[in-house]
């Protein structure tokens, strides 16, 4: 069963391969998107060592001066996407956007270092990668947590990687949407309108890119002007994870400051995780930091935070919150709970399952021992794959594929299951 999969994947990424970086799929997304590449680069790898690096390699050339990789590169034009360059504006020589994404370049290069054959190739790649992540993380403990609480904060619901969460929903009324300038999305001429984000957020997602673009994208002054400040428990597991990850690969290279710097944010980070803890939810939730509140949403974002070194107590609690809403729910991971009432199975991040986040789920399962959590996610994402092929995200109760067809980082995901599959048999 495993190969004829793993060959409809490797096709899929084929398709979406520009050469030196691959689209997450051709018209909706026709440019290089941050945590796309990073672990897309995990699934090339497979049959490609040096492309995987390479994936790698695109994506940290067009980092910004002040440590900023942006989330998207616009290698070359194509009117398909909105917003586009003229939007952004950010002056960059390849143009790019001005936010940012979930860092998962740091734990992608020690994954590919650690299954490398040629070890020799491997290092060499990782040396010159080494100085460009560390200058991300530290970018972000700097211009993300001025106060130096431990935790970064996001600026825009993009940046998330999560859009349209119901996580967001109460701090984006806090976002005017006046002197938004007319625009005409083009997300519509490629998906399903019900699948995605609302014309009321895309004006907001709008008025804050006009807002940072007014400040000449300079970020020592965006997090204080922004009026969406949200901490998101699975964005900073995901940057404690690549934090610990470059630590570890610092180490052996021999690079020890940069090694001591990324386990000193890592601890830091883990420990200020704890302020984000609910125990009536048995999960981590997001925090306003504008207003100083939690946000009472018990979304996949606290549960994506099993993928930091957590405590093993907090995985375990994850654990028994994901089996949980498994028994209510067909195909693990919901992106929102199935019986929240804010629930939509088919739009983006308000319900579906997607393919990524069950794989980041999945391996800190598997890290904290939870090995029955870790098989029901493996087996949920396989079926959904033979069910309705490697679409961009899936209804959680019905598999219906949603969104974008044919996506690059699902067919990644599908590898990497499969080839986990397989050296379990
Ligand atoms: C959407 C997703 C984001 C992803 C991008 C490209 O914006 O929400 O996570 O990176 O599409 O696939």
């Amino acid at each position: 069963m495993a190969q004829p999969l793993i060959d409809r994947a490797l096709g899929i990424i084929q398709k979406n391969d520009k050469g030196a970086y691959t689209v997450p799929t051709h018209g909706l997304y026709p440019f290089q998107w941050n945590w796309d590449s990073a672990l897309t680069a995990l699934g090339i790898a497979h049959h490609d060592e040096k492309r995987a690096w390479t994936e790698l390699e695109t994506l940290m050339a067009h980092q910004w001066e002040d440590g900023m990789v942006p989330h998207i590169v616009f290698h070359q034009e194509d009117d398909g996407y909105f917003p586009g360059p003229d939007v952004w504006r950010t002056g960059r020589p390849v143009p790019t956007s001005g936010i940012t994404q979930p860092p998962v370049c740091g734990f992608a290069a020690r994954r590919l270092y650690d299954r490398a054959e040629d070890k020799i190739l491997a290092s060499e790649r990782i040396r010159s990668l080494l100085p460009k992540i560390d200058a991300w993380h530290d970018w972000f403990y700097r211009c993300r947590d001025p106060r130096q609480t431990g935790l970064v904060a996001l600026i825009h619901p993009w940046e998330s990687g999560r859009d349209n969460s119901v996580d967001w929903d109460l701090a984006f009324e806090r976002v005017p949407t006046d002197g938004v300038e007319p625009f005409e999305r083009r997300d519509l001429q490629h998906a399903d309108a019900s699948h995605r984000p609302t014309q009321a957020q895309y004006e907001r997602y709008i008025y804050l890119v006009q807002l940072f673009r007014s400040l000449g994208w300079d970020n020592t002054k965006l997090h204080d002007a922004s009026p969406f400040q949200v901490v998101d428990p699975g964005f900073n597991a995901i940057l404690i994870r690549s934090c610990s990850d470059l630590s570890d690969l610092a180490e052996l290279l021999g690079e020890h400051e940069v090694a001591a710097r990324n386990r000193a944010f890592a601890e830091k980070g883990i420990a200020a995780m704890e302020t984000l803890w609910s125990e009536p939810n048995s999960q981590y939730l997001c925090l306003d930091r504008k207003r100083g509140k939690q946000v009472e949403n018990a979304s996949v974002a606290g549960l994506i935070s099993v993928f930091a070194p957590i405590p093993h107590k907090r995985a375990e609690q994850i654990a028994g919150r994901i089996m949980d809403i498994g028994r209510r729910t067909r195909f693990l991971v919901p992106s929102q709970p199935t019986d929240s009432p804010f629930f939509d199975g088919e739009r983006y991040w308000r319900g579906p399952a997607w393919l990524i986040v069950n794989y980041m789920i999945a391996d800190g399962m598997e890290a904290a021992g939870q090995h029955e959590v870790v098989a029901r996610i493996v087996k949920d994402s396989l079926q959904l794959i033979e069910q309705s092929g490697f679409a961009e995200y899936y209804h959680p109760n019905t598999g219906e594929a949603c969104g974008g067809k044919t996506f690059t980082w699902t067919a990644a995901m599908v590898i990497e299951f499969l080839s986990r599959s397989r050296e379990m048999a």
